[in-house]
């Protein structure tokens, strides 16, 4: 049975782009909607230029999370997914939203957990003098970057690395990584994805 995927971003998406591209051919999942937390998140129309349908729930328009997470639901809902992938998606979700969502969402995040949890996680590494840094992909619970782990990509340190050129590195690993282990999820196989 096809499985369907709801991605939901808050920037440019180019995770999100590599998901969506993945799923095609004998893939077994097919991507339902993007959802971002903010209109002028540049993947929204990343995703209209593949045709896949978008939607917004502007975080800043509900007085607390309860209600922003209401009108999640609202939204989701019409797609009826049955995995939600996070890539880059920047809001901390709460323990009742992911409640319901339990072993259906995915997260994307740019270090070697359980190390560097939260944000500025590549000048951590190099403040720390990390020889290998990269990026996991776990199930979502309650906790912040926790979760299970279904992959992880490593990649070197480079000795004149900054943060940016870090990233950059991260972030192509990202990009093999997510695609690879939402195929294996998606076919009901939670055996971890070690790249490279
Ligand atoms: C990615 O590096 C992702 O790992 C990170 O945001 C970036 C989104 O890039 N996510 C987090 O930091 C979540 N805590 P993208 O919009 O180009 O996919």
């Amino acid at each position: 049975m096809t499985r369907r995927v709801a991605i939901l971003i808050s920037g440019g998406g180019s995770n999100m782009v590599r998901l969506v591209e993945s799923m095609a051919g004998d893939h077994p999942a097919r991507p339902v909607l993007v959802l971002s937390n903010r209109p002028g998140a540049g993947g929204l129309a990343r995703a209209e230029a593949l045709g896949v349908p978008t939607a917004v729930v502007d975080h800043t328009r509900f007085p607390d999370r309860e209600s922003f997470e209401a009108a999640l639901d609202a939204a989701l809902a019409p797609a009826r997914p049955d995995i939600l992938c996070l890539a880059g998606f920047m809001r901390v979700l709460s323990e009742g939203f992911v409640g319901r969502w339990a072993g259906r969402i995915l997260n994307i995040h740019p270090s070697l957990l359980p190390k560097y949890r939260g944000l500025d996680t590549h000048a951590r590494a190099l403040a720390a003098g990390d020889e290998a840094h990269g990026c996991t992909v776990h199930e979502v619970t309650a906790a912040l970057d926790d979760g299970p782990i279904l992959g992880q990509a490593r990649v070197p340190v480079e000795p004149d690395d900054t943060p940016g050129t870090l990233a950059t590195r991260v972030l192509a690993a990202e990009h093999r990584l997510y695609p690879a282990v939402l195929r294996r999820f998606a076919a009901g196989d939670t055996t971890p994805v070690r790249l490279p």
